[in-house]
């Protein structure tokens, strides 16, 4: 089955500098985030160290300040720690909707050139879900497209909204894409698109990943349009393996994806940059159930599990990513999300009695 406990498929992302951090101690930057950011962050550093991981957690506030332009945007202290430390780990943040300062989300993969999300999607074993082998993984382009903040008012009544692909942007998320399906052992990668009604924007993007899909014969390259990606994968997901597409196409369809195996709470993500990367939780910041203790952490913990891979420290990956599986596997000390009734510290604490027994 798709969900092994023991297959680790939120492995290597690429070959961006993961050497360096296999033996010092490093510095990570920690943005624990809004709402139930900080009871998952929370939940997360009580497990590394627990597990012993040796890091150290640089926290961060990224709460908007004014510019000298008078625009709001991520602190300077922020920024530089990322700069400093390459490396970070993200809790949801709160976006107003309409006027005011833009997502912080969106700033921090800009700010840092995070230009490939990505984000795996595995069936969890002794969850129960509609399918049971799924096992997908979606790379969104992550700086461009729809989400490119390009919009004004033309006239009174009429807003235009620029969607902006570019042949660099393209040709460096489709090569991420056939890179990461090698460096991972996986054989196929769709490129996803609606280049029959926009000809050129999207023609750019498919044009790109043909290209580069050339260079790299030994993995299997296809095409799709969204709307038929859709209709397949909540019909029979097995069809997919890699998937590669442009942000908004992206966003939504990793969203669909996460709904197949069961929901937001679970699924992790890591946004990847030519000079580091930060992991995140993709869900938002559930207001509903913030400071109750009822936050399932797994999403944002498996996301540390990602990031651990990057940073080449497998073996607390492993221990960390198997603890958490066990865990849902069991179903003692599952989270209301999940139908169960344990509190964000008590699976936290199951997590933290696991692998302290496997020590
Ligand atoms: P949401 O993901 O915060 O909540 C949707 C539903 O899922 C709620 O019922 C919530 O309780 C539940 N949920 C989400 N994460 C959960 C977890 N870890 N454990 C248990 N239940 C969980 O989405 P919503 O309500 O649309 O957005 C709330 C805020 O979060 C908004 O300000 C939005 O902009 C922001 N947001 C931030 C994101 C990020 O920082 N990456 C992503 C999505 C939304």
């Amino acid at each position: 089955m798709a969900g092994s406990v023991l297959k680790n498929v939120f492995t290597q992302l690429g070959g961006t500098g993961v050497r360096r951090y296999a033996t010092n101690l490093h510095k990570v930057t920690l943005i624990p985030g809004d709402g139930i950011g900080p009871e998952i962050s929370a939940a997360v550093q009580q497990i590394f160290s627990a597990c012993k991981v040796p890091i150290e957690w640089e926290p961060v506030d990224v709460t908007p300040v004014k510019g000298p332009d008078g625009k709001f945007g991520i602190p300077p202290a922020a920024i530089e720690s990322v700069n400093r430390n390459k490396i970070g780990l993200k809790g949801p943040l709160m976006t107003p909707v309409g006027k005011g300062h833009r997502s912080l989300n969106l700033a921090i993969r800009k700010e840092f050139n995070l230009y490939a999300n990505v984000r795996p999607c595995r069936s969890m074993e002794g969850y129960d879900t509609l399918y049971r082998d799924v096992d997908v993984v979606t790379i969104r382009e992550n700086t461009e497209g729809e989400y490119s903040g390009i919009e004004h008012e033309i006239v009174d009544g009429v807003v235009q909204s620029i969607k902006l692909i570019t042949e660099p942007a393209s040709r460096r998320v489709a090569d991420f894409a056939f890179q990461y399906a090698r460096n991972n052992g996986r054989s196929k990668v769709t490129a996803v698109h609606k280049a029959n009604i926009m000809r050129m924007s999207d023609g750019l993007f498919l044009r790109c990943c043909r290209e580069v899909a050339e260079k790299n014969p030994d993995i299997r390259f296809e095409e799709k349009y969204l709307d038929t990606v859709c209709l397949n994968m909540v019909q029979d997901p097995s069809q997919y393996d890699v998937l590669v597409m442009p942000n908004l196409y992206g966003d939504i369809l990793s969203d669909l994806c996460a709904g197949l195996v069961g929901g937001l709470g679970l699924t992790p993500s890591g946004n990847i940059g030519e000079g580091g990367a930060v992991f995140e939780s993709v869900h938002g910041t559930a207001p509903d159930i913030a400071g109750q203790d009822k936050a399932n952490p797994t999403a944002l913990l498996l996301s540390s599990v990602m990031m651990l891979r990057y940073m080449n420290l497998h073996e607390h990956a492993t221990k960390i990513e198997r603890a958490c599986f066990e865990t849902i596997k069991e179903g003692n000390f599952r989270t209301a999300d999940l139908g169960g009734q344990a509190k964000c510290s008590e699976f936290t604490g199951e997590i933290i009695r696991k692998i302290e027994e496997s020590d």
